[in-house]
């Protein structure tokens, strides 16, 4: 039997092998993640990339459970971790437990991530006291999009100190490891080697801990538009369409369904090749 990935052995895992990380918002593509990665996470990313909403900042509670529970069920081994959507959770810690609670009850999942620098530290540490594993996530947070102004790298000159503290103060809150989002490679590098916990990087360079990419960006599935730091490892979007316009064109030339995908009238005799 496989023995699931834990909170505290990604945490452990600081200096070994770099983590592995993709996301996963559905049961078959839970189970081509599982065998490869360390977490599958069920990012709110869903909200665009399955939902198409403009942002993440229209993603709820259900949405998050509802795929929670699917991604939950196609796992063995990786580890999911569920992303607080926006909302759920900035009010205050008590507000920020009673949601986190909910997601792992109902999806099954050992942790959560959330958002947020300094200012989520009171909340993470009240969250991680009470059982909640935090994973946290600094630099570019796409649900603080319209208070950024845009998807911009962030940590770049002066801002570099800022992002530094906000990881500090995550890990001193009791966070197991934080994603590092859009940050430049130097400061990802000074972080990583700052810090005791992981760091798992997106957008943030060789030097993280880890790496985690949107599974829809890099198998090509999603294609609305390309951030530079997703590599595609496959035009799975591409094939689709060819294979979609094949079928259609089939369809129209009646050679689509053959005899071989039909139900014949008759039954063949007993013994003979159905
Ligand atoms: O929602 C998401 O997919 C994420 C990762 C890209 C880190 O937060
Ligand atoms: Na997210």
């Amino acid at each position: 039997p496989v023995r699931p990935v834990l909170p505290a052995d990604i945490k452990a895992r600081k200096g070994a092998a770099p983590l592995v990380c993709l996301t996963a918002y559905t049961t078959p593509v839970a189970r081509l993640v599982d065998p490869h990665c360390d977490i599958a996470l069920v990012g709110d990313s869903l909200g665009m990339v399955l939902h198409g909403l403009p942002s993440t900042i229209g993603v709820t509670m259900e949405m998050m459970i509802f795929h929670g529970r699917a991604v939950v069920r196609g796992l063995q081994k990786a580890m999911p971790v569920i992303d607080m959507p926006f909302g759920s959770y900035e009010e205050g810690r008590e507000q920020a437990f009673r949601n986190a609670a909910r997601l792992m009850a109902e999806t099954g999942a050992p942790a959560v991530k959330l958002e947020g620098g300094q200012h989520m530290a009171e909340t993470i540490a009240f969250l991680t006291a009470r059982g909640v594993p935090v994973m946290a996530h600094v630099g570019l947070t796409p649900q603080a999009v319209n208070t950024l102004g845009g998807y911009k790298v962030v940590g770049r000159e002066a801002e570099a100190d800022r992002v530094m503290a906000d990881a500090r103060a995550v890990q001193d809150a009791g966070a197991f490891s934080v994603v590092l989002e859009k940050v430049p490679e130097g400061l990802a590098g000074r972080i990583t080697q700052a810090l005791d916990i992981p760091t798992i990087g997106i957008g943030a360079g060789v030097k993280c801990d880890g790496q985690i990419l949107v599974v829809d960006d890099m198998l090509g599935l999603f294609t609305e538009f390309r951030p530079k730091f997703v590599k595609r490892y496959a035009n799975l979007g591409q094939m689709a369409d060819q294979a979609i316009a094949d079928y259609a064109a089939e369809v129209r030339a009646r050679t689509f369904p053959a005899a071989e995908h039909a139900f014949p009238d008759v039954l063949p005799a007993k013994g003979a090749k159905s």
